[in-house]
């Protein structure tokens, strides 16, 4: 996210340094080598590095000599009993604090709970106390709702950006950096501190409640002799409901969702406060995630020893390398766990599923082209939107296929009538 949002404030003319404690990413940046695939990033990097509106380096002190903003950007991982984690965003805070020499607008734009920013100010305070300096800081909330896969997009043309600030200062200076990225009209909210950190947890969590929502409606169509998509179609067309975000799956994953879902629970039942449908929302998600791995073991047994299954999609979603979390990693394993061999293709993750994923998992192998998984398995297994899954030969699928067997756990509507072409075709929701 970090990576992005200074790619794209560079690509606006403004000079971005980006500081990351990780020597090893920061030397292959400044040598233009990126560390995650997201459409368009490379391009706009390679572009800003040339034209020295971007740099790196892992020196924060010196980053921030010349700065007017400094955005936080680090990663909040789920901690041992499920809250964030704020080591990280606070172990910033205190290196701003520590090294800062003017005024100073600072920006959570992590995703962090409701009252950090208090905390990032004490952070701050307390160094500059330390140092015995008096000097001017703002704090500010401005929580980022790019997705994975559409990053660029999403932060050249936000729906909306929210600020949350307590001082008319903090408020100009995000709108000066900000305007640039609206052209018709600007898309500003600003609200108070907390309710912009709550904000982006509403927001996750909303959409978490639609996906878990309609995979349990798509669990009941199962059972009932319904059909998850047609009646997805049924609902969506009512504007109160809409189309967004109602496709029966395999589950949320990510970076984000998962985490923030139980952050969110956490942050409640610390103020007393225990929520039922977002915890409900991550119940029904943890059980999604092996619901295609059910239908297997329905259809070939509890016993896989001895199958091998094709597997396309490794990724949590198309358009990235990014398998935190992804429904790849639980359904392999519960596979495996039985005694079966996966084949597997993804366009962009192999590499995060072998290096840490699906890391030293000897059962599966990885395969350079979607074809070549379907020689010698039994079924293919497809779990992720990528555009090339599309529409692909199944004329060819079903020829070196063991048998014409699809498992199908994406949210996406299948027009292919496959069971018309001779496949057993399993999908969720149906
Ligand atoms: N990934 C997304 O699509 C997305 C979207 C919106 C919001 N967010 C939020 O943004 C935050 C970051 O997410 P991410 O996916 O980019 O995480 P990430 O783990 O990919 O990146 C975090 C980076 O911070 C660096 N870092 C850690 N401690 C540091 C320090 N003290 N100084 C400098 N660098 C340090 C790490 O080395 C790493 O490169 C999270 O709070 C996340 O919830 C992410």
């Amino acid at each position: 996210m970090g990576l992005v949002s200074g790619a794209c404030f560079a690509e606006m003319g403004n000079k971005v340094t980006c500081v990351d404690i990780n020597e090893k990413k920061i030397e292959n940046l400044k040598k233009g080598v990126i560390p995650i695939f997201e459409p368009g990033l490379e391009a706009m990097m390679l572009r800003n590095l040339k034209n020295n509106n971007i740099f790196f380096t892992s020196n924060l002190a010196n980053a921030i000599q010349d700065a007017q903003i400094v955005f936080i950007a680090v990663g909040t991982p789920m901690g041992d009993d499920g809250s964030a984690d704020l080591q990280y965003v606070l172990s910033v805070a205190k290196s701003i604090g520590d090294s800062m020499t003017k005024e100073l607008v600072v920006v959570d734009k992590s995703t962090v709970p409701i009252g950090t920013a208090d905390k990032v100010r004490a952070t701050i305070q307390n160094e500059l106390d330390k140092r015995e300096l008096q000097i001017n800081f703002h704090v500010v909330s401005n929580p980022e709702f790019l997705k994975e896969g559409a990053a660029i997009d999403d932060f050249m043309k936000p729906d909306r950006v929210v600020i949350g600030a307590d001082a008319e200062y903090a408020f100009e200076v995000m709108k000066q950096l900000y305007s640039p990225f609206f052209r018709t009209r600007d898309r500003f909210i600003t609200m108070d501190i907390r309710s912009a950190e709550m904000t982006k947890y509403a927001a996750n969590a909303m959409l978490a409640t639609k996906i878990s929502f309609m995979n349990e409606i798509a669990n009941i169509c199962e059972r009932v002799g319904a059909d998850a998509n047609q009646v997805r179609i049924g609902i969506g067309s009512d504007k109160r409901i809409g189309y967004s975000f109602i496709y029966p799956g395999a589950g949320y994953g990510g970076s984000c969702f998962p985490k923030d879902i139980k952050a969110l629970q956490k942050v409640a039942e610390a103020h007393q406060y225990h929520p039922k449908i977002i915890k409900a929302v991550e119940q029904v998600n943890n059980e999604q995630k092996f619901v295609i791995a059910h239908k297997i073991i329905k259809r070939f047994g509890e016993d896989l020893t001895g199958f091998t299954f094709g597997l396309w999609g490794l990724a949590f979603k198309p358009g990235t390398d990014d398998m935190r979390e992804a429904p790849s990693i639980y359904v392999v394993k519960e596979l495996v766990k039985r005694g079966a061999k996966i084949k597997a293709y993804d366009p962009k993750a192999i590499e995060e599923a072998k290096e840490f994923y699906l890391k030293g998992i000897k059962e599966v192998s990885y395969c350079s082209s979607k074809y070549e998984v379907l020689k010698d398995s039994e079924a293919l297994i497809l779990l992720t939107e990528w555009k090339e899954f599309r529409s692909p030969d199944f004329h060819e699928v079903k020829q070196q296929l063991m048998n014409p067997i699809i498992f199908d756990g994406r949210n996406q509507y299948n027009a292919f009538h496959l069971e018309e072409k001779g496949f057993e075709y399993f999908q969720i929701g149906k």
